[in-house]
């Protein structure tokens, strides 16, 4: 299922790893007026590829990343809060940050590195030729790092082809870290090779961005349940597969803002009876509490079962049930994905070229 070199492959003892992560996190700001990391799922999850590296003898990690969509460089988009939530993280290993992603600064940065210690990049996305892919940006990382082998561990951005997915890659042995791993396996083989009943979930607000994933589910899901906005704004189907929800929630002027009593006990029906559920976008308002039961009865039948495969996708999905895990982590899912737009595309059939790029087993 998965067909690419990944760090088990590769010999990494002395060498200096560039590691390609997803720290594209949700910032927030905190009493005192800093940047703060709100949520810091994406980065823990990367850390079983962090401590196997480090356990297998790699010789320094130098670590990077995006984070938003900046127009330039941007203060308020620093990785620097990344860098030190990962130094929380990591207790006992030298976690040092710098405020470049290439040039004299970051190989000072890797020269004063001690061995097995790990070095932030500042954002990549400050450059503008990272997105533009440039080969130029990639030798200009390769060479001021100084790396020797480049791992891909950034999941939630492979579905893009920049210099720091692409064309990097291009310029050193290539292989995938473990999370990347575990996601890209997780993904195909849930719709390879399923147990069924094999049920998807489609929350979510825009029809148009979900209708590429119904189409997707069609030919393999046994049922397709629709909730969320795009079922409130009235989505129609004539396959017999799909259960659009009948029911909703209003607020007092009679807006739909979850899907109703009805609705929720026939979904919490079909998935209770379903092998493996694959779940895409919230099923009402849920960040307002007043509108999240159906969203939470959801979340809580997935975890509270260990009989089936759950798969959960999708910024606010994930991040909802994460918060979910925070509160009660005797909840338990098969994979809360960290890809966002990259875990949709991969199910739609898309291109990965982040993942296409690697070297193949
Ligand atoms: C994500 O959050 O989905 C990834 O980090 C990719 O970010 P992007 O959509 O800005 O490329």
């Amino acid at each position: 299922m998965f067909e690419k070199k990944t760090v088990r492959d590769v010999d990494v003892k002395d060498q200096v790893v560039l590691v390609r992560t997803d720290y594209n996190v949700p910032l927030t700001v905190t009493d005192e007026g800093k940047m703060a990391v709100a949520s810091d799922f994406r980065i823990r999850e990367g850390l079983p590829t962090l401590r196997s590296l480090l356990e297998n003898g790699a010789k320094k990690l130098i670590l990077m990343s995006h984070m938003g969509r900046p127009e330039g460089k941007d203060e308020k988009l620093s990785l620097r809060v990344v860098a030190e939530t990962l130094a929380g993280l990591l207790p006992g290993s030298v976690v040092n940050f710098v405020d470049e992603a290439t040039g004299p600064l970051v190989k000072e940065a890797v020269d004063e590195l001690p061995e097995r210690g790990i070095l932030l990049l500042e954002n990549l996305r400050f450059d503008k030729r990272e997105k533009e892919g440039s080969e130029e940006l990639a030798k200009e990382i390769v060479e001021a790092t100084g790396a020797t082998l480049f791992v891909q561990d950034g999941f939630a951005v492979t579905h893009r082809a920049h210099a720091s997915t692409v064309a990097v890659a291009k310029l050193l042995p290539a292989v995938a870290g473990l999370l990347l791993e575990q996601e890209v396996t997780m993904l195909r083989g849930a719709l390879a090779e399923p147990e069924r009943p094999l049920v998807a979930v489609i929350g979510g607000a825009k029809v148009a961005d979900k209708q590429p994933l119904i189409d997707r589910f069609l030919p393999v899901a046994d049922r397709i349940i629709i909730g969320g906005k795009i079922a409130a704004d009235g989505y129609e189907s004539d396959h017999a597969q799909i259960y659009v929800a009948e029911d909703f929630d209003t607020d007092g002027e009679g807006t739909r803002l979850d899907i109703g009593p009805i609705a929720t006990a026939k979904m919490a029906g079909m998935v209770s009876g379903a092998k493996t559920v694959i779940w895409n976008g919230l099923l009402g308002k849920a960040e307002d509490p007043a509108y999240a039961t159906s969203s939470t009865i959801l979340a809580k039948i997935l975890g509270e079962r260990d009989d089936e495969t759950s798969i959960i996708l999708g910024g606010d999905t994930s991040g909802f049930v994460e918060g979910l895990y925070m509160e009660d982590p005797s909840l338990t899912y098969s994979l809360i994905s960290t890809g966002g737009g990259a875990a949709l595309e991969l199910l739609a059939g898309g291109e990965m070229p982040g993942v296409e790029v690697l070297e193949g087993k």
